[in-house]
């Protein structure tokens, strides 16, 4: 099934294998597109990935998480987006662009000093931050960025955008019980934490009209106590499949809960695809494609996934870093990615780029 076309929302796929999202550095300091991360693209769409989905790109500038990041907070990047997509476009690959805002999870020196924003004032042990907790009027700032983000990506090309509501960053905060501790329209109980995220997708829906496909990687376990858990992440699902979002990607943790993202020392079988009874849980009680991601390294897993009905798309991050034709790979019969999720890709300060640091000392 692995190498099936699919239709995700319109967006004719090839195969069911995605590349998730994966931060990249490789933009400009301004966060503009380079030559660099065009031929970064055009190696994965060479290699046979059915969609693209890019790194992280930011929304607004109170958001920026990691230097060199993809930016689309203003009309200006517009022309270089554009570049990107047709790249990837003449080489028969399809990509979507994840949009994001960082929230606490954000360095000062990144933020030209201000303290990072989030919904409440929740220290984080991993970062040693504590966030200024954000004024009615800076969240529907944000809610509109997002609005602006996905129409400037519809613009530049892309075959649709996805939410970045996972990994702690400032959606998932509003999400989670442990870092939304407010006690207004915007937190106090599920629905009213819920209230962000939906805001968000009416905005961004409103720019880009009915038909483009607007997908969301969230956590199905923040993995942190008094956090999101299963049962509760699996109602904001239901909700966003009745707004009509168009698919889902499973993912789980935050910095706090490292590292529970992208685990690392996954040697045989039984420790891949780490989020897949999360994932089952999804597919059982929703109708949407549901994507999944996390530590899948065997062609054979891949495989038994889609076959039991597990996830409709499998998704991969680190090994295709340090192999861009990975799928191709996997089309002319290699069983298991080189990868061996060590996580030196992940000292994104020590690297000039994000790269694999097996193949390239
Ligand atoms: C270097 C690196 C950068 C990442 N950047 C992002 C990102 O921008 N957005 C995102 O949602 N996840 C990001 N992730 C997480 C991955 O998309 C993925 O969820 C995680 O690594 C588990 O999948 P894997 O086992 O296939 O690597 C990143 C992971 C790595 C290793």
């Amino acid at each position: 099934m692995l190498f099936e076309q699919y239709n995700l929302a319109g967006i004719e796929l090839k195969n069911r294998i995605v590349r998730s999202a994966t931060y990249e550095k490789r933009a400009d300091v301004d966060g503009f597109i380079t030559d660099a991360l065009i031929e970064f693209y055009k190696e994965l769409a060479k290699g046979g990935v059915g969609l693209i989905i890019t790194g992280n790109a930011l929304v607004h500038i109170s958001g920026r998480s990691v230097p060199q990041m993809i930016c689309i907070h203003n009309d200006y990047y517009i022309d270089k987006l554009k570049r990107l997509t047709e790249a990837v476009h003449k080489l028969g690959g399809k990509i979507v662009i994840q949009l994001v805002h960082g929230g606490r999870q954000c360095f000062p020196a990144l933020l030209g000093g201000l303290q990072p924003i989030a919904p409440s004032e929740v220290y984080d042990p991993s970062t040693k931050i504590t966030p200024r907790e954000m004024a009615n009027e800076e969240i529907w700032e944000i809610i509109e960025a997002f609005g602006d983000a996905a129409r400037r990506a519809m613009y530049a090309g892309f075959d649709g955008v996805q939410i970045h509501g996972a990994h702690g960053y400032l959606i998932s905060e509003f999400l989670s019980p442990h870092t939304n501790r407010r006690d207004d329209y915007w937190g106090g109980d599920e629905e009213r934490r819920f209230h962000f995220l939906e805001e968000v997708y009416k905005a961004m829906r409103k720019e880009v009209g009915d038909n483009y496909p607007i997908l969301i990687k969230m956590n199905a376990d923040d993995f942190i106590e008094g956090g999101l858990i299963p049962e509760e992440s699996l109602r904001i699902a239901k909700g966003l499949e009745e707004m009509g979002i168009d698919a889902i990607e499973i993912s789980g943790g935050m910095y706090e809960s490292a590292p529970k993202t992208a685990q690392p020392n996954i040697l045989n079988t039984e420790q891949e695809a780490y989020f897949r009874e999360n994932s089952r849980l999804f597919k059982k009680e929703l109708n949407i494609p549901i994507i999944l991601v996390g530590g899948i390294r065997s062609k054979s897993v891949a495989e038994d996934i889609l076959q039991k009905g597990d996830a409709d798309l499998i998704s991969i991050s680190r090994p295709l870093i340090r192999e861009p034709d990975l799928p191709n790979k996997f089309k002319e019969g290699k069983e298991k990615a080189d990868c061996i999720s060590c996580n030196g890709c992940m000292r994104f300060q020590k690297l000039n780029v994000v790269k694999c640091t097996q193949i390239n000392k």
